[in-house]
């Protein structure tokens, strides 16, 4: 089963950005920590992970997923809020899709509740800290599985 991190703008700057919201782990602590878990639910697991700023990296690599992986948790950050090219190309590979945020969104600025994703996605999960990406992976190896 291959599932396909993304990682959306700044959160390459994860451990150094606006810790009293994102925390002090660094990206490289998140796959490090998604790579254990991934090994503990499933041998079969193959994680992938990528991280770009830049939105159209983001859709070529959505695209470059049909018929490479078999589900993807993103965190489209900032994008979340703004981006119909995302959405659009996850309905046009129409890979399940989770949706995972390091913050409560909701709890947030009102400009952050509005998800251009959500509504393509099989769910959400916001508001556990980097906890929310481990949640996310379990979420969509059990869509998977039960699909
Ligand atoms: C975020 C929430 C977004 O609103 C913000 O722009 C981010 C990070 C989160 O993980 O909490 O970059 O996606």
């Amino acid at each position: 089963m291959k599932i396909l991190f993304i990682h959306g703008p700044n959160l390459n700057f994860l451990g150094k950005r606006e810790p009293e919201i994102y925390g002090t782990d660094t990206l490289s602590d998140v796959n490090s920590m998604l790579l254990k878990e991934a090994a503990s639910i499933d041998k079969g697991i193959e994680p992938e992970f990528f991280q770009s700023n830049s939105e159209g990296e983001i859709v070529t690599k959505i695209q470059d997923a049909f018929e490479n992986h078999n589900g993807i948790v993103i965190n489209p950050g900032a994008y979340t809020h703004t981006s119909i090219a995302i959405r659009d190309a996850i309905l046009s590979t129409a890979i399940p899709v989770v949706e995972v945020h390091i913050s409560n969104v909701f709890k947030r600025e009102e400009f952050r509740q509005k998800s251009f994703i959500s509504p393509v996605s099989v769910g959400v999960i916001s508001g556990f800290g980097i906890n929310s990406y481990t949640l996310g992976l379990k979420a969509i190896v059990d869509f998977l599985k039960d699909k």
